[in-house]
Protein backbone atom coordinates (compact mmCIF):
# COMPACT_ATOMS: atom_id res chain seq x y z
CA UNK A 1 0.00 0.00 0.00
CA UNK A 2 2.94 2.24 0.96
CA UNK A 3 4.59 1.32 -2.39
CA UNK A 4 0.65 2.70 -4.49
CA UNK A 5 0.56 5.92 -2.03
CA UNK A 6 4.14 6.60 -3.70
CA UNK A 7 3.84 5.85 -6.91
CA UNK A 8 0.68 8.20 -7.28
CA UNK A 9 2.70 10.87 -5.15
CA UNK A 10 5.34 10.44 -8.27
CA UNK A 11 2.71 10.60 -10.61
CA UNK A 12 0.98 13.33 -9.17
CA UNK A 13 4.17 15.49 -8.95
CA UNK A 14 5.21 14.81 -12.52
CA UNK A 15 2.03 16.42 -13.88
CA UNK A 16 2.27 19.20 -11.76
CA UNK A 17 5.43 20.26 -13.30
CA UNK A 18 4.95 19.66 -16.98
CA UNK A 19 4.49 22.34 -19.10
CA UNK A 20 3.01 21.02 -22.19
CA UNK A 21 0.90 18.39 -23.80
CA UNK A 22 3.59 16.28 -25.02
CA UNK A 23 5.28 15.81 -21.45
CA UNK A 24 1.63 14.62 -20.13
CA UNK A 25 1.02 12.22 -22.92
CA UNK A 26 4.51 10.52 -21.74
CA UNK A 27 2.99 10.54 -18.14
CA UNK A 28 0.25 8.94 -19.38
CA UNK A 29 2.16 6.19 -21.05
CA UNK A 30 4.55 5.89 -18.11
CA UNK A 31 1.74 4.93 -15.68
CA UNK A 32 -1.15 3.78 -17.81
CA UNK A 33 0.39 2.13 -20.31
CA UNK A 34 0.60 -1.52 -20.60
CA UNK A 35 3.89 -1.61 -18.74
CA UNK A 36 2.96 1.38 -16.91
CA UNK A 37 3.45 1.80 -13.08
CA UNK A 38 0.07 1.91 -11.91
CA UNK A 39 -0.70 -0.88 -14.04
CA UNK A 40 1.68 -2.85 -12.50
CA UNK A 41 0.79 -2.56 -9.53
CA UNK A 42 -2.57 -4.14 -10.13
CA UNK A 43 -0.30 -7.11 -11.45
CA UNK A 44 0.64 -7.40 -8.68
CA UNK A 45 -2.67 -8.35 -7.05
CA UNK A 46 -1.78 -11.91 -7.89
CA UNK A 47 0.63 -12.75 -5.22
CA UNK A 48 -2.43 -11.61 -2.62
CA UNK A 49 -4.16 -13.24 -0.85
CA UNK A 50 -8.08 -13.75 -1.46
CA UNK A 51 -8.87 -11.19 1.47
CA UNK A 52 -6.48 -8.77 0.96
CA UNK A 53 -7.36 -8.80 -2.75
CA UNK A 54 -10.33 -6.38 -2.80
CA UNK A 55 -9.09 -4.09 -0.83
CA UNK A 56 -6.10 -3.83 -2.56
CA UNK A 57 -8.04 -3.42 -6.06
CA UNK A 58 -9.95 -0.62 -4.39
CA UNK A 59 -6.74 1.57 -3.57
CA UNK A 60 -5.22 0.70 -6.76
CA UNK A 61 -8.33 1.93 -8.32
CA UNK A 62 -9.03 4.96 -6.53
CA UNK A 63 -5.22 5.75 -7.01
CA UNK A 64 -5.38 5.48 -10.80
CA UNK A 65 -8.87 7.91 -10.79
CA UNK A 66 -7.46 10.29 -9.05
CA UNK A 67 -4.05 10.30 -10.94
CA UNK A 68 -5.99 10.28 -14.11
CA UNK A 69 -8.41 13.26 -13.21
CA UNK A 70 -5.41 15.43 -12.63
CA UNK A 71 -3.77 14.66 -15.90
CA UNK A 72 -6.73 15.09 -17.65
CA UNK A 73 -7.70 18.45 -16.28
CA UNK A 74 -3.95 19.37 -17.37
CA UNK A 75 -4.49 18.22 -20.54
CA UNK A 76 -8.03 20.32 -21.00
CA UNK A 77 -6.42 23.23 -19.88
CA UNK A 78 -3.44 22.96 -22.38
CA UNK A 79 -6.05 22.51 -24.78
CA UNK A 80 -7.95 25.64 -24.33
CA UNK A 81 -4.84 27.86 -23.55
CA UNK A 82 -4.03 26.84 -27.42
CA UNK A 83 -7.45 27.07 -28.56
CA UNK A 84 -7.52 30.50 -27.03
CA UNK A 85 -4.50 31.58 -28.65
CA UNK A 86 -5.31 30.70 -32.25
CA UNK A 87 -8.37 32.81 -31.18
CA UNK A 88 -6.37 35.34 -30.68
CA UNK A 89 -4.11 35.09 -33.45
CA UNK A 90 -6.48 34.14 -36.43
CA UNK A 91 -9.52 36.39 -35.43
CA UNK A 92 -10.96 37.17 -38.27
CA UNK A 93 -12.80 40.74 -38.58
CA UNK A 94 -16.48 40.01 -40.45
CA UNK A 95 -16.63 43.82 -40.90
CA UNK A 96 -14.03 44.48 -43.10
CA UNK A 97 -14.98 44.92 -46.32
CA UNK A 98 -14.84 41.82 -49.13
CA UNK A 99 -12.27 41.96 -52.00
CA UNK A 100 -14.25 42.86 -54.69
CA UNK A 101 -14.75 40.07 -57.85
CA UNK A 102 -15.03 41.47 -61.02
CA UNK A 103 -18.23 40.92 -62.99
CA UNK A 104 -18.55 39.02 -66.05
CA UNK A 105 -21.10 39.66 -68.64
CA UNK A 106 -22.93 37.51 -70.80
CA UNK A 107 -21.87 35.77 -73.87
CA UNK A 108 -23.60 37.25 -76.91
CA UNK A 109 -25.15 33.81 -77.81
CA UNK A 110 -26.32 33.61 -74.41
CA UNK A 111 -27.91 36.50 -74.50
CA UNK A 112 -29.65 35.60 -78.11
CA UNK A 113 -30.89 32.05 -76.76
CA UNK A 114 -32.48 34.10 -73.84
CA UNK A 115 -34.44 36.64 -76.09
CA UNK A 116 -35.48 33.90 -78.18
CA UNK A 117 -36.43 31.60 -75.46
CA UNK A 118 -38.64 34.86 -74.16
CA UNK A 119 -40.15 35.33 -76.94
CA UNK A 120 -41.44 31.76 -77.79
CA UNK A 121 -42.11 30.59 -74.24
CA UNK A 122 -44.68 34.09 -74.32
CA UNK A 123 -46.38 32.28 -77.43
CA UNK A 124 -47.02 29.00 -75.57
CA UNK A 125 -43.87 27.07 -77.00
CA UNK A 126 -41.73 24.49 -74.76
CA UNK A 127 -38.11 24.63 -75.09
CA UNK A 128 -36.51 21.42 -75.46
CA UNK A 129 -33.21 19.89 -75.32
CA UNK A 130 -32.17 17.02 -77.23
CA UNK A 131 -28.78 14.82 -77.14
CA UNK A 132 -26.05 16.00 -79.01
CA UNK A 133 -24.50 12.86 -80.08
CA UNK A 134 -27.46 11.75 -81.89
CA UNK A 135 -28.42 8.40 -84.20
CA UNK A 136 -28.06 8.50 -87.43
CA UNK A 137 -32.03 7.98 -87.42
CA UNK A 138 -32.79 10.25 -85.69
CA UNK A 139 -30.65 13.27 -87.21
CA UNK A 140 -31.22 11.97 -90.50
CA UNK A 141 -33.57 8.99 -91.27
CA UNK A 142 -36.25 9.82 -89.42
CA UNK A 143 -36.62 13.15 -91.34
CA UNK A 144 -36.96 11.46 -94.80
CA UNK A 145 -33.09 10.93 -95.52
CA UNK A 146 -32.40 7.84 -95.56
CA UNK A 147 -28.70 6.39 -95.91
CA UNK A 148 -27.36 7.28 -99.27
CA UNK A 149 -30.01 10.17 -100.13
CA UNK A 150 -28.02 12.56 -102.08
CA UNK A 151 -29.09 15.58 -99.59
CA UNK A 152 -26.56 14.31 -97.13
CA UNK A 153 -23.86 15.66 -99.03
CA UNK A 154 -25.47 19.51 -97.71
CA UNK A 155 -24.16 18.56 -93.92
CA UNK A 156 -20.54 17.26 -93.87
CA UNK A 157 -20.87 15.15 -90.54
CA UNK A 158 -18.55 14.01 -87.58
CA UNK A 159 -19.55 10.25 -87.50
CA UNK A 160 -18.34 8.80 -84.27
CA UNK A 161 -19.22 5.14 -85.53
CA UNK A 162 -21.47 4.03 -88.18
CA UNK A 163 -24.85 4.57 -86.10
CA UNK A 164 -23.43 7.64 -84.29
CA UNK A 165 -22.62 10.98 -85.22
CA UNK A 166 -22.47 14.52 -83.50
CA UNK A 167 -25.99 16.06 -84.60
CA UNK A 168 -25.07 18.20 -87.79
CA UNK A 169 -28.77 20.08 -87.21
CA UNK A 170 -31.38 20.77 -84.07
CA UNK A 171 -33.80 19.30 -86.86
CA UNK A 172 -33.17 15.85 -85.35
CA UNK A 173 -35.31 16.90 -81.90
CA UNK A 174 -38.25 17.01 -84.24
CA UNK A 175 -38.48 13.63 -84.61
CA UNK A 176 -37.72 12.57 -81.11
CA UNK A 177 -40.48 15.37 -80.24
CA UNK A 178 -43.53 13.82 -82.36
CA UNK A 179 -42.50 10.16 -81.39
CA UNK A 180 -42.54 11.11 -77.34
CA UNK A 181 -45.94 13.09 -77.52
CA UNK A 182 -47.81 10.16 -77.81
CA UNK A 183 -50.81 11.70 -76.39
CA UNK A 184 -50.86 13.95 -80.08
CA UNK A 185 -51.17 17.25 -77.50
CA UNK A 186 -50.60 20.14 -79.86
CA UNK A 187 -46.59 19.91 -80.40
CA UNK A 188 -45.24 23.62 -80.05
CA UNK A 189 -41.53 23.32 -79.10
CA UNK A 190 -38.13 24.92 -79.73
CA UNK A 191 -34.62 23.35 -79.64
CA UNK A 192 -31.84 25.44 -79.22
CA UNK A 193 -28.68 23.89 -78.82
CA UNK A 194 -25.02 22.92 -80.20
CA UNK A 195 -24.84 21.58 -83.54
CA UNK A 196 -21.33 20.46 -85.85
CA UNK A 197 -19.70 20.08 -89.18
CA UNK A 198 -16.77 19.55 -90.65
CA UNK A 199 -16.47 23.65 -92.05
CA UNK A 200 -14.34 26.11 -90.19
CA UNK A 201 -13.55 29.91 -92.24
CA UNK A 202 -14.89 33.29 -90.83
CA UNK A 203 -18.46 32.05 -91.24
CA UNK A 204 -18.72 28.83 -90.62
CA UNK A 205 -17.57 27.32 -87.56
CA UNK A 206 -17.07 23.01 -86.68
CA UNK A 207 -19.37 23.73 -83.69
CA UNK A 208 -22.04 26.17 -84.32
CA UNK A 209 -25.69 26.68 -82.84
CA UNK A 210 -29.25 26.60 -84.31
CA UNK A 211 -32.61 26.96 -83.40
CA UNK A 212 -35.29 25.24 -84.47
CA UNK A 213 -38.37 25.25 -84.35
CA UNK A 214 -42.22 22.95 -84.71
CA UNK A 215 -45.00 23.05 -84.61
CA UNK A 216 -47.63 20.32 -85.32
CA UNK A 217 -51.12 20.01 -84.81
CA UNK A 218 -54.50 20.39 -86.68
CA UNK A 219 -55.35 22.78 -89.34
CA UNK A 220 -51.35 23.82 -89.29
CA UNK A 221 -50.61 26.12 -92.28
CA UNK A 222 -48.13 27.77 -94.18
CA UNK A 223 -49.92 31.33 -92.91
CA UNK A 224 -49.16 29.86 -89.48
CA UNK A 225 -45.40 29.55 -90.12
CA UNK A 226 -45.52 33.03 -92.00
CA UNK A 227 -46.71 35.08 -88.78
CA UNK A 228 -44.28 33.37 -86.86
CA UNK A 229 -41.30 34.06 -88.37
CA UNK A 230 -42.40 37.76 -89.21
CA UNK A 231 -42.93 38.21 -84.83
CA UNK A 232 -39.74 36.06 -84.60
CA UNK A 233 -37.29 38.55 -86.95
CA UNK A 234 -38.85 41.88 -85.98
CA UNK A 235 -38.30 40.68 -82.25
CA UNK A 236 -34.80 39.90 -82.75
CA UNK A 237 -33.54 42.86 -85.31
CA UNK A 238 -36.56 45.44 -85.42
CA UNK A 239 -39.76 45.93 -86.28
CA UNK A 240 -39.24 47.70 -89.92
CA UNK A 241 -37.85 43.89 -90.87
CA UNK A 242 -39.26 42.31 -93.77
CA UNK A 243 -39.15 38.68 -94.45
CA UNK A 244 -39.01 36.86 -98.01
CA UNK A 245 -39.70 33.42 -98.79
CA UNK A 246 -37.44 31.97 -101.28
CA UNK A 247 -38.52 28.26 -102.69
CA UNK A 248 -35.74 25.82 -101.54
CA UNK A 249 -35.59 22.33 -100.23
CA UNK A 250 -35.10 20.17 -97.22
CA UNK A 251 -35.98 16.74 -97.24
CA UNK A 252 -38.28 16.91 -94.43
CA UNK A 253 -40.59 19.67 -95.37
CA UNK A 254 -42.78 20.47 -98.66
CA UNK A 255 -42.78 23.24 -99.28
CA UNK A 256 -39.57 24.19 -98.46
CA UNK A 257 -37.59 28.12 -98.15
CA UNK A 258 -34.92 29.93 -96.96
CA UNK A 259 -35.78 32.81 -95.36
CA UNK A 260 -34.12 36.08 -96.06
CA UNK A 261 -34.76 39.56 -93.51
CA UNK A 262 -34.32 42.83 -95.21
CA UNK A 263 -31.08 44.27 -94.05
CA UNK A 264 -31.33 46.35 -91.10
CA UNK A 265 -27.64 48.15 -91.45
CA UNK A 266 -29.06 49.83 -94.87
CA UNK A 267 -32.39 48.98 -94.74
CA UNK A 268 -32.75 46.97 -98.06
CA UNK A 269 -31.20 49.42 -100.12
CA UNK A 270 -28.11 47.48 -100.36
CA UNK A 271 -24.44 47.65 -98.39
CA UNK A 272 -21.56 45.88 -97.84
CA UNK A 273 -23.33 43.76 -95.13
CA UNK A 274 -26.09 42.20 -97.02
CA UNK A 275 -23.33 41.63 -100.41
CA UNK A 276 -25.67 45.00 -102.36
CA UNK A 277 -28.80 42.57 -102.37
CA UNK A 278 -31.01 44.37 -99.51
CA UNK A 279 -31.30 40.81 -98.10
CA UNK A 280 -29.50 38.75 -95.60
CA UNK A 281 -30.44 34.71 -95.73
CA UNK A 282 -31.61 33.79 -91.98
CA UNK A 283 -33.31 30.88 -91.98
CA UNK A 284 -34.83 27.00 -93.26
CA UNK A 285 -38.27 26.63 -93.06
CA UNK A 286 -40.74 24.71 -94.35
CA UNK A 287 -44.25 22.55 -94.30
CA UNK A 288 -43.44 19.30 -92.24
CA UNK A 289 -43.66 16.85 -95.30
CA UNK A 290 -46.17 14.16 -95.01
CA UNK A 291 -43.58 11.04 -94.74
CA UNK A 292 -41.84 13.10 -91.40
CA UNK A 293 -45.27 13.17 -89.69
CA UNK A 294 -46.13 9.14 -90.52
CA UNK A 295 -42.88 8.09 -89.49
CA UNK A 296 -42.79 9.65 -86.50
CA UNK A 297 -46.27 8.67 -85.34
CA UNK A 298 -48.58 11.05 -86.90
CA UNK A 299 -51.45 10.71 -89.27
CA UNK A 300 -50.52 13.17 -92.24
CA UNK A 301 -54.44 13.66 -93.12
CA UNK A 302 -55.34 14.73 -89.91
CA UNK A 303 -52.29 16.88 -88.87
CA UNK A 304 -49.81 19.00 -90.19
CA UNK A 305 -46.89 21.35 -89.11
CA UNK A 306 -44.51 23.82 -90.02
CA UNK A 307 -40.81 24.05 -89.02
CA UNK A 308 -37.92 25.90 -89.40
CA UNK A 309 -34.49 26.34 -88.21
CA UNK A 310 -31.36 29.36 -87.64
CA UNK A 311 -28.23 29.24 -86.76
CA UNK A 312 -28.01 31.20 -83.80
CA UNK A 313 -23.96 32.52 -84.50
CA UNK A 314 -25.31 33.99 -87.20
CA UNK A 315 -28.19 35.63 -85.73
CA UNK A 316 -25.77 36.97 -83.25
CA UNK A 317 -23.24 38.40 -85.36
CA UNK A 318 -25.98 40.08 -87.56
CA UNK A 319 -27.87 41.55 -84.71
CA UNK A 320 -24.41 42.93 -83.25
CA UNK A 321 -22.37 43.70 -86.08
CA UNK A 322 -20.16 40.87 -85.41
CA UNK A 323 -18.08 39.91 -87.97
CA UNK A 324 -15.64 36.69 -87.59
CA UNK A 325 -17.55 33.86 -86.15
CA UNK A 326 -14.67 32.35 -84.49
CA UNK A 327 -14.44 35.58 -82.17
CA UNK A 328 -18.04 33.74 -80.33
CA UNK A 329 -15.53 31.08 -79.10
CA UNK A 330 -12.32 32.37 -78.40
CA UNK A 331 -13.78 33.85 -75.05
CA UNK A 332 -10.94 36.59 -75.78
CA UNK A 333 -12.69 39.03 -72.42
CA UNK A 334 -11.90 42.44 -74.82
CA UNK A 335 -14.69 41.05 -76.85
CA UNK A 336 -16.75 39.94 -74.31
CA UNK A 337 -16.49 42.51 -72.22
CA UNK A 338 -18.38 44.66 -74.77
CA UNK A 339 -21.55 43.38 -74.14
CA UNK A 340 -21.37 44.15 -70.61
CA UNK A 341 -24.89 45.60 -69.91
CA UNK A 342 -25.48 47.68 -66.32
CA UNK A 343 -28.83 46.09 -66.53
CA UNK A 344 -28.12 42.19 -66.03
N1 LIG B 1 -32.11 21.80 -90.40
C1 LIG B 1 -31.99 22.68 -91.52
C2 LIG B 1 -30.51 23.09 -91.65
O1 LIG B 1 -29.77 22.90 -90.72
C3 LIG B 1 -32.84 23.93 -91.36
C4 LIG B 1 -34.31 23.65 -91.35
C5 LIG B 1 -34.99 23.39 -90.18
C6 LIG B 1 -35.03 23.64 -92.55
C7 LIG B 1 -36.35 23.13 -90.18
C8 LIG B 1 -36.39 23.40 -92.57
C9 LIG B 1 -37.03 23.15 -91.40
O2 LIG B 1 -30.08 23.51 -92.69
Amino acid sequence: MDKVEEVKQNALQEIEQANDVATLEAIKVKYFGKKGELTALLKMMGTLSAEEKPKFGAIVNSAKEEVSEVLNKKMDAFAKAEMDKKLQTEKIDVTLPGSKIIRGSKHPLTRVIEEIEDLFVSMGYDVVAGPELETDEYCFERLNLPKGHPARDMQDSFYITPEYLLRTQTSAVQARAMMANTEKTPLRIIVPGKTYRREDDATHSHQFNQVEGLVVDKNISFADLKGTLEIFMKHMLGEDTKLRFRPSYFPFTEPSYEVDVSCFKCGGKGCNLCKHTGWIELLGAGIVHPNVLSMNGYDPNEYSGFAFGTGLDRLAMFKYGITDIRLLYENDVRFLKQFDRKDD
